[in-house]
């Protein structure tokens, strides 16, 4: 009985712990954790973070076609471009972040 009240305790102080560090989470902080690997060097064809020219022509698609894609997916880039824990709302900063830098 004992040892099911403090597995409960525990179980709950961790949720806890990793709620706090989710709402934390920025625009840059997603991208250093999740995008960088492709967008930094321009892996596999990806856009470059700072690349005006290559951004603008994706803009002219829209950005919630971009959004789109980037949540679904989009040639080699995956899902959610790998953040799979991401919100909708992460996966928004973390476009803001990537496209106006
Ligand atoms: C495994 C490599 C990889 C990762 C990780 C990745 N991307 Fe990409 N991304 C790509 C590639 C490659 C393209 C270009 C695809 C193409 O045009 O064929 C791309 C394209 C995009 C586009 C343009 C889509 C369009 O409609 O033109 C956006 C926006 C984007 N990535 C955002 C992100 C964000 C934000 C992250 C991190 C959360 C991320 N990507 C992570 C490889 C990656």
């Amino acid at each position: 009985m004992k040892v099911k009240l403090l597995l409960t305790i525990s179980i709950g102080l961790f949720l806890t712990a990793c709620g706090n560090q989710q709402q934390q989470r920025d625009g840059q902080a997603i991208y250093y954790q999740s995008c960088v690997s492709c967008h930094e060097r321009g892996h596999g064809g990806a856009p470059m973070r700072g690349d005006t020219k290559a951004w603008q022509e994706r803009m002219e698609k829209g950005q919630a076609v971009l959004f789109r894609n980037l949540k679904d997916g989009y040639n080699t880039m995956p899902a959610k471009g790998a953040c799979f824990d991401c919100s909708d709302k992460e996966l928004e900063l973390v476009l803001d972040y990537l496209i106006n830098k």
